[in-house]
């Protein structure tokens, strides 16, 4: 396991859990929207603790994240998709070879929105293939309200879901998180959507075990008292990697009078603020 990061375990056990639920006599269960605000760490626990619990349950996780692509939602979740079957075939000993390959990575090209292979097929050709329930994690989904297709795309994703929830495949469910609440709000509230009565989640922040576990590290800078960190890093919107940032400029000064560190760490904290609101302000 990776110390340099806070692992958030049981959280993760118990999303994976309700995210993998079979409810049997209800409606297909779509999934979840989960949210929390920037840089507050989604990402991290999606890729470093969620994905590993999925896994650990037996699901196949395509993770998409809408901001590579150059922008194109629609595309991203395309090529997330094509590169999980890629994957799966890579694995097929009789699918080896320059014809099965070539077969693979033309069926991979098509597939798209307006394309000769919907998200629909290529799903139900991935839960063929691995016989494993699909969670399709969405990473950055604020970014769809923006996206020209984007009714298209969820309900593209929705014909997915409905099909591949059917008894006939091995299920299908769709995560969603972003930063914007009410971006996700907006895909899961409004009744002409096509996720509509998905439920909305908000991602627990990190809290004061993590402050613990950052303060106890061997890189923290000795003397600092966790609750007074806690106290800042509330102020900053428990936004983890300012805080890091700022512990380590602290360690890099080895300040000689330990009663000073707090007040310093304080002031690292308003510069780091500083340079991201100008950064993102443009
Ligand atoms: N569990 C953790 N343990 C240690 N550091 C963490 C943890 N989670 C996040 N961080 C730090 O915080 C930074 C921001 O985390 P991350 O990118 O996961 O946040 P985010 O909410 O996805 O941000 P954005 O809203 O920009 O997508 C990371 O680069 C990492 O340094
Ligand atoms: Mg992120």
């Amino acid at each position: 396991m990776d110390d340099a990061l806070f692992h958030r375990k049981p959280l993760a056990e118990q999303l994976a859990k309700r995210i993998m639920l079979k409810a049997i006599g209800s409606a297909a269960p779509s999934g979840i929207f989960l949210a929390a605000s920037y840089g507050t760490g989604k990402s991290t626990f999606i890729a470093e603790d969620l994905l590993p619990q999925l896994h650990a349950l037996g699901a196949l996780v395509v993770h998409a994240d809408l901001q590579g692509d150059a922008g194109d939602v629609g595309l991203a979740i395309s090529n997330s998709i094509g590169s999980a079957l890629q994957h799966q075939y890579s694995r097929d000993p009789s699918a080896q070879g320059p014809k099965g390959g070539e077969w693979v990575n033309s069926f991979c090209s098509k597939i798209g929105l307006g394309k000769e292979i919907t998200y629909t097929t290529a799903l139900v050709a991935l839960s063929a293939k691995s016989r494993k329930m699909i969670v399709l994690l969405i990473d950055e989904a604020q970014l769809i309200i923006q996206a020209a297709d984007r009714m298209a795309i969820m309900a593209g994703l929705k014909a997915a879901r409905d099909e591949l929830n059917s008894s006939k495949h091995c299920g299908l469910r769709i995560v969603f998180v972003g930063a914007s609440r009410a971006d996700l709000a907006e895909l899961c509230t409004t009744r002409h959507e096509p996720f509509f009565a998905t439920p909305l989640v908000d991602l627990p922040l990190l809290g004061h075990e993590f402050i613990q576990w950052l303060c106890n590290r061997p890189s923290a800078p000795g003397d600092l008292q966790p609750d007074e960190v806690f106290d800042l890093f509330r102020l900053i919107g428990h936004r983890p990697g300012l805080l890091r940032r700022a512990m380590e400029a602290l360690h890099e000064e080895r300040l000689p009078h330990s009663e000073q560190l707090i007040h310093r760490l304080a002031d690292l904290l308003a510069a780091q603020a500083d340079i991201t609101n100008s950064d993102s302000g443009g």
